[in-house]
């Protein structure tokens, strides 16, 4: 059911630092500006590469869901995987229906599009995120 590979997920304490390391050490020639995303309560950037995106995110907010993951790791870490799939009420469904439990409602990712998130405890110690694909139509 699962997709294409969209993107790895990695907290970083500090983005502009990040990307720096992403660009000056790694060569990476392509990052996004950084962009708040409020309502996720997170600060993303998106390291483009032809296979996909590693997507940078630093807490936004004092709410941010990824500060407990900081507080464990202070240097950052990668933090989920997230793969595309047609249709996110679907999956989300089917996850469900499965076993797993899925930590939210549809909601607006940083792409644009919906996405849920997966319980670690279900997937292997791998927190993971379904994201609708891009439509053509929209
Ligand atoms: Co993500």
């Amino acid at each position: 059911m699962i997709g294409p590979l969209n993107h790895v997920g990695v907290a970083v304490p500090d983005i502009d630092k990040a990307i720096a390391f992403y660009r000056d050490v790694l060569g990476a020639t392509d990052i996004t500006e950084p962009k708040d995303l409020p309502p996720q309560g997170v600060t993303y950037a998106f390291v483009n590469l032809p296979s996909g995106q590693v997507e940078l995110i630093q807490p936004y907010g004092e709410k941010s869901p990824i500060i407990k993951f900081l507080e464990r790791n202070p240097k950052g870490g990668q933090h989920h995987i997230c793969f595309e799939v047609d249709d996110i009420r679907e999956a989300s469904i089917k996850m469900a229906e499965r076993g797993m439990r899925v930590l939210n409602e549809p909601r607006i990712g940083a792409h644009g599009t919906l996405v849920v998130f997966l319980h670690p405890g279900d997937a292997g110690g791998v927190l993971i995120e379904l994201m609708e694909s891009h439509k053509e139509d929209h």
